[in-house]
């Protein structure tokens, strides 16, 4: 007989729904989504004054545990906790005791022992930050910065908020995800996001080798041909090619991959002329994406970058603290 495992809610959520963790956004609710949104909405401003500070999370620390490499996750947590006066630790785990042999669990508890808040985690094993969150001191609070292949609750929900910025809304939508859906925690935490908020379709292009075996049954249409799949398309959101997680070869070259997959001038032609263009970054130009379509008009990457800013204070401040979407609105322009 196997233990019943929890569900994902009651490790992420407390008892009246609030979140305690953020690992997943498996189970959440469209209001609890929308409600993050709405609050990173509130500090979208916040990022546009000339004193970027609010005192929301004064006096609590904030440690950076990154496993795996990163660019524009790692400095968007960090200058997030800044922007709401935490203290940041971000560990540098190159040259921290991980590379000692001490075990995951080990670390933990010592950081722990600094009375750290919260810990923001990335790491190459799927699941990881749920095991910390398992075991880890109530009241502090785990944040999934991208565990394996799994998910990355905070970039979906980036990308949700560029999406309701330059659409307005969700319903009606049609939404494509190209290229490695099956090495992508980022296409797993988008395809649930998209559906909870109400899109119309869900679409993933990619060729059979990179498609997980039960892409059908993970609420999308499954779509090999390109050319048929950008049509009628309001959204498409590229992927790069995971190499670090391909274990084989899974495509004949790159060239070839570009060639029936990259997004360039021509194919995003075929979609509806107000299309925008997404990307998590980091680009691959010319392989899945060429240059003039990455910074061309139809491009909003480097906003998925800005929002990635506010939704991250949002996640934090909600993780520790409840409802505060009031309370910015209150706080003065400039306050310490
Ligand atoms: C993604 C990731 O790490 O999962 N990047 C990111 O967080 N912005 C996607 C990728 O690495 O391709």
């Amino acid at each position: 007989m196997t233990t019943p495992q929890p569900s994902p809610d009651s490790v992420q959520l407390t008892a009246d729904g609030q979140l305690r963790h953020f690992l997943t956004l498996d189970g959440l609710s469209r209001e609890l989504l929308t409600d993050i949104l709405d609050t990173a909405d509130s500090f979208i401003e916040v990022g546009e004054r000339a004193i970027k500070k609010v005192p929301l999370l004064r006096g609590r620390t904030v440690v950076n545990l990154f496993f795996e490499s990163s660019t524009r996750t790692r400095s968007t947590f960090e200058l997030a906790a800044k922007r709401l006066s935490a203290d940041v630790l971000n560990l540098d785990i190159s040259t921290s005791a991980t590379s000692k042999g001490e075990s995951l669990s080990d670390t933990l508890l010592n950081l722990e022992a600094m009375a750290s808040d919260m810990f923001v985690v990335r790491h190459a094993q799927s699941g990881a930050p749920h095991f910390i969150a398992a075991s880890v001191t109530p009241g502090v609070a785990i944040i999934n910065a991208g565990d394996g292949r799994h998910a990355h609750p905070t970039q979906a929900m980036l990308d949700m908020l560029t999406i309701r910025q330059h659409k307005g809304r969700f319903e009606g939508l049609k939404v494509a995800i190209v290229g490695d859906i099956l090495h992508s925690r980022v296409a797993r935490s988008q395809i649930c996001a998209l559906n909870t908020l109400g899109v119309e379709e869900v679409r993933v292009i990619a060729p059979g080798t990179l498609l997980p075996s039960d892409a059908e049954h993970l609420g999308c249409t499954v779509e090999y041909d390109m050319e048929k799949g950008m049509r009628d398309l309001d959204v498409v959101i590229m992927l790069r090619l995971q190499k670090e997680r391909m274990q084989g070869a899974l495509l004949p070259s790159e060239q070839e991959f570009y060639r029936l997959y990259g997004l360039d001038r021509s194919k995003l032609a075929l979609a509806k002329p107000d299309c925008i263009v997404m990307h998590p970054g980091p680009i691959n130009r010319g392989v899945e994406i060429e240059s003039a379509v990455a910074d061309g008009p139809r491009s909003v990457i480097l906003n998925q970058v800005t929002n990635g800013i506010a939704v991250r204070m949002a996640v934090m401040s909600m993780a520790m603290g409840g409802q505060v979407t009031e309370r910015v609105s209150r706080l003065g322009e400039g306050q310490p």
